[in-house]
């Protein structure tokens, strides 16, 4: 089994990604780091606890940060109608925000360490807490088996502003330090995830099909549902799980390689820019950056078949 942890700001379809993680054998969970992003930190923790509680397991969950690295910013949040005001599309939570410490950095930190060269990092918000674990111990680099991000927009327009996608954007220079980092990087951004698109119909098969725990994240995806409705599409993108996918079945993947930079000012703020390898300008590599991945293109239905099976 592949030891994971994933750090996540439930979140609609980061509810499904942690479900999906659950139910998979190849999956063992080691932990939940939380971070802001869908809502305020102490509400996605929360969320992360009460899903936790209600798929009956007991990994530990560090709450992380409350805002981003990235100078001059304040915490910005998606806007209340995708992930409703208490993240989990407005579904009813008998659960309440507690006052955690900061604990998810030094917890990524702790397990890599412990389990050298096998932890996974699923890392499916801002990347703040994955920066921070690098930048506090920059020896987890060389420890980590791989992480693994939902994030950026290399060729197609971003979802939060033409160039940005959210996790990008909320937190740029954390995602600069990530992609920076001597270790490797596995993106899959929107220009995979805008394709997996779960119809209604779908959502409901599984719902139906797979018992409480699925019935559960569709009852918490209908908001997510009237969104993408409104904009006249009947059903939901699955972007954090299309990344979880990416884990357990990278065959139905493909991958670009270059190194990334992410833009942390400007119009362009959040953009994700690939110097690819095997296209590079007359100018060549970018001196002192490491060669990432990302999955710039895949089999979106494939993707949601595996989903469909295990959830
Ligand atoms: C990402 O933004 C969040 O709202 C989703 O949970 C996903 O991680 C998509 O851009
Ligand atoms: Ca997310």
């Amino acid at each position: 089994t592949d030891k994971v942890i994933f750090d996540t700001d439930p979140g609609v379809d980061d509810a499904l990604a942690l479900y999906y993680l659950l139910r998979h054998p190849q999956i063992d969970l080691l932990g939940v780091t939380t971070v802001f992003g869908n809502a305020p930190v102490a509400l996605t923790t929360r969320n992360a606890r009460f899903l936790l509680r209600a798929w009956g397991h007991d990994a530990p969950v560090h709450a992380g940060a409350a805002g981003p690295l990235t100078p001059d910013m304040p915490p910005e949040f998606w806007p209340t109608s995708i992930h409703g005001d208490n993240g989990l599309g407005d579904h009813p939570i008998d659960l309440e925000p507690q006052d955690d410490p900061d604990t998810a950095a030094q917890f990524l930190i702790d397990q890599i360490r412990a389990h050298p060269g096998e932890v996974r990092v699923l890392a499916v918000g801002r990347m703040t807490n994955l920066a921070r674990a690098v930048q506090m111990a920059p020896d987890i680099a060389g420890l980590v088996r791989d992480v693994t991000l939902m994030g950026g927009a290399f060729r197609v327009p971003g979802n939060i502003t033409p160039a940005a996608e959210a996790n990008i954007w909320g937190d740029p220079l954390a995602a600069d330090i990530v992609f920076g980092a001597p270790w490797r990087v596995v993106a899959v951004p929107l220009d995979l995830t805008t394709r997996t698109f779960m119809d209604s119909a779908m959502l409901a098969r599984l719902a139906q099909a797979g018992g409480p725990g699925m019935r559960l994240v569709a009852d918490l995806s209908q908001g997510y549902v009237r969104f993408y409705q409104a904009a006249g599409y009947d059903g939901m993108l699955v972007h954090d799980c299309t990344a979880a996918v990416w884990l357990t079945d990278p065959d139905l993947f493909t991958l670009t390689e270059g190194e990334v930079r992410v833009l942390s000012d400007g119009i362009a703020l959040g953009l994700t820019l690939m110097n690819p390898a095997d296209r590079q300008g007359p100018l060549g590599a970018w001196e002192g950056r490491p060669r990432q991945f990302a999955t710039l293109d895949g089999q979106p239905d494939a993707i949601l078949d595996r989903i469909a099976q295990v959830c």
